[in-house]
C-alpha cells in the first residue's frame, strides 16, 4: 500500500520506517525542512536504538521518502497518518491541539476521494469526531503504545491494536494496513472514536499512576522504617498487581506522562467527570524530586553551598536522549540553585541538556565527572551507571557519597567500598568501619 505519515518527529519516524518494513511505500511529511532533509540523508534527529538502521535501508531502497509538500502528499496515497505531537498548553490547561488540526487543515485540503486520515497522536477524547465532522475525508483513530527506547519493537511487534474506527471501510483498510502485524497474532481491539482516544489516555493514567502509587509506599516506608524496594517485590510477585512499574525512585518524566495526565484531568473536568486523583499522582511524582534533593543535602550535613556535585543521568529514562520534563535535569538544576557546583553526565542526552540547561556543567565520560566529586546522584538507569565499580569510583571522587535516585544500585556492596548511599524509600544501609 502507498501510505503518508504527517509528522516526522519519535512518533512519526517510527511510524514511518516501521510501515516501510512491513512492506508499504511510504511518504513521510513534515513542516520542518531541515528535519526532511535529514531524514532525506538517512539521519535520524533524536537517539532510538534500532531506527537509524530501517531509515537507511528503506531510504535506500526507495521505499521511504520524505517531503514537505502538503500536495504531494495528497497525490501519494489514499490512507494519512497523522503523527504529530500535542504538548502540554502554555497556561497548562489541557493539551495543545494546533500541530493536530493544522496537520488535517493541510492534507485535508489535498486528499483525493476516499482518502482516510488516521490520527494517531494522544487526544483529548473527543478530537476524532471534531476532525470528523470538520473534513469531508473520512477519520480513523488508531492510537499508539510505544514507548522510547524500544519504538521499533514496539511498532512492529505491539501488544494490541486499537482501531477507533466509524465504517466498516475504515477497518478493513486499517487491517490491510497491519495484516503482517495481525497475521502475527496481535490481539486487535476495535471501538468508536471515544474509546479508540480513551484507551491510549487512561493506559498512561494507569502507568502514571502505579508508578506514583510506589513513591507514595515510598513516602510510607521513609516514615515508618520499611523498604520500599522489598515492599514492591514482594506486591510484584502477586500476578493481579504484576512487578512492571513498581520501580520507586525520582519518578516519572517525559514528553508523555506528565502531560498526559494533566491533559485527561483536565479533559474530563470539562466533561463534568471528578479526575482529580490524577492531580495528587502528579504531586506525589514532584514530590519524589524534593525527597532527593532533601537527601543530597541531608548527606552533605545540611546545605549544597560549594559542593561539586556528580548527576548521573539526564534522559528521562535509559535508551534515549530524550530531556522533557526529565526528573535528573530539575533535580541538578535544583541544585544549583542550592548553591552546588553541579557536573553532569549522560551516554547519549548531552547535547539536549547542554542546550536546555547551560548553566549545569558537563563531563565527556563518567570517570570526568567523578572525579574530585564532594556527591554523586544517581538519577537515569542507564545499565553502564550500574556497572560502575563503586571500589574505583570511590577512589576518583573526594567524598564516596551517593544518593541513589533510581533504588538499583546494590547497596551493600557501595557500602563495603565505603560509600555512604541513600536512596529513597530506602532505609540508610549500615556503613562500614
Ligand atoms: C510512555 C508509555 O509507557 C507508552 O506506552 C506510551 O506510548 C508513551 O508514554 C506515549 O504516550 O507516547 P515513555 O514516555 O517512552 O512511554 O516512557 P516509560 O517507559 O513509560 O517511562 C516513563 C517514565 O516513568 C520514565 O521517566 C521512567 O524512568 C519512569 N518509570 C517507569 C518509573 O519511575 N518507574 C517505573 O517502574 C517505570
Amino acid at each position: 500500500m502507498r501510505l503518508t505519515v504527517i509528522g516526522t518527529g519519535y512518533l512519526g519516524a517510527t511510524h514511518a520506517a516501521c510501515m516501510a518494513e512491513l512492506g508499504h511505500e511510504v511518504l513521510g511529511v513534515d513542516v520542518d525542512a531541515d528535519k526532511v532533509a535529514a531524514l532525506r540523508a538517512g539521519r535520524v534527529p533524536f537517539h532510538e536504538p534500532g531506527l537509524a538502521e530501517l531509515i537507511e535501508r528503506h531510504t535506500a531502497s526507495g521505499r521511504l521518502r520524505f517531503t514537505t509538500d502538503y500536495a504531494e502528499a495528497g497525490a501519494f496515497g489514499d490512507v494519512h497518518f497523522v503523527c504529530v505531537g500535542t504538548p502540554q498548553r502554555a497556561d497548562c490547561a489541557g493539551a495543545d491541539l494546533t500541530y493536530v488540526d493544522a496537520a488535517f487543515a493541510a492534507i485535508a485540503a489535498h486528499t483525493r476521494p476516499g482518502a482516510l486520515l488516521v490520527g494517531k497522536s494522544t487526544v483529548p477524547v473527543g478530537t476524532a469526531g471534531r476532525l470528523a465532522r470538520s473534513h469531508e475525508a473520512e477519520v480513523a483513530w488508531n492510537p499508539e503504545f510505544l514507548r522510547e527506547g524500544f519504538a521499533v519493537a514496539d511498532t512492529l511487534r505491539p501488544d494490541r491494536l486499537v482501531f477507533g474506527v466509524e465504517s466498516e471501510r475504515a477497518e478493513t483498510v486499517l487491517r490491510a494496513v497491519y495484516a503482517p502485524v495481525l497475521a502475527a497474532g496481535t490481539p486487535l481491539v476495535t471501538a468508536g472514536f471515544a474509546t479508540a482516544e480513551l484507551v491510549k489516555t487512561a493506559a498512561n493514567a494507569f502507568l502514571a499512576t502505579k508508578i506514583s502509587f510506589i513513591n507514595a509506599m515510598a513516602e510510607v516506608c521513609e516514615a515508618a522504617g520499611g523498604d520500599v524496594g522489598t515492599l514492591a517485590e514482594a506486591l510484584g510477585h502477586d500476578d493481579r498487581i504484576g512487578p512492571k512499574f513498581l520501580r520507586s525512585g525520582v519518578g516519572f518524566g517525559g514528553g508523555c506522562l506528565p502531560k498526559d495526565i494533566r491533559a485527561f484531568a483536565h479533559r474530563a473536568g470539562e466533561l463534568g467527570v471528578s479526575l482529580e486523583f490524577l492531580r495528587e499522582v502528579d504531586a506525589i511524582n514532584m514530590r519524589r524530586r524534593d525527597r532527593v534533593v532533601e537527601l543530597a543535602r541531608e548527606l552533605c550535613g545540611g546545605s549544597l553551598a560549594g559542593t561539586r556535585v556528580t548527576v548521573l543521568g539526564a534522559a528521562f529514562k535509559p535508551d534515549s536522549d530524550d530531556i522533557r520534563d526529565s526528573p535528573a535535569l530539575d533535580v541538578a538544576d535544583r541544585l544549583r540553585l542550592a548553591g552546588a557546583d553541579v557536573t553532569v553526565y549522560d551516554p547519549a542526552a548531552m547535547d539536549n541538556a547542554r542546550k536546555a540547561f547551560p548553566r549545569l556543567g558537563y563531563a565527556v565520560c563518567v570517570e570526568e565527572a567523578l572525579r574530585g566529586a564532594g556527591l554523586v546522584l544517581h538519577l537515569t538507569e542507564w545499565p553502564q551507571f550500574r556497572e560502575i565499580d563503586p571500589e574505583q569510583a570511590a577512589a576518583w571522587v573526594d567524598r564516596p557519597r551517593i544518593v541513589d535516585g533510581r533504588g538499583v544500585l546494590d547497596a551493600d556492596r557501595w557500602t563495603a567500598a565505603g560509600w555512604q548511599l541513600r536512596a529513597p524509600g530506602r532505609p540508610a544501609p549500615r556503613e562500614e568501619g
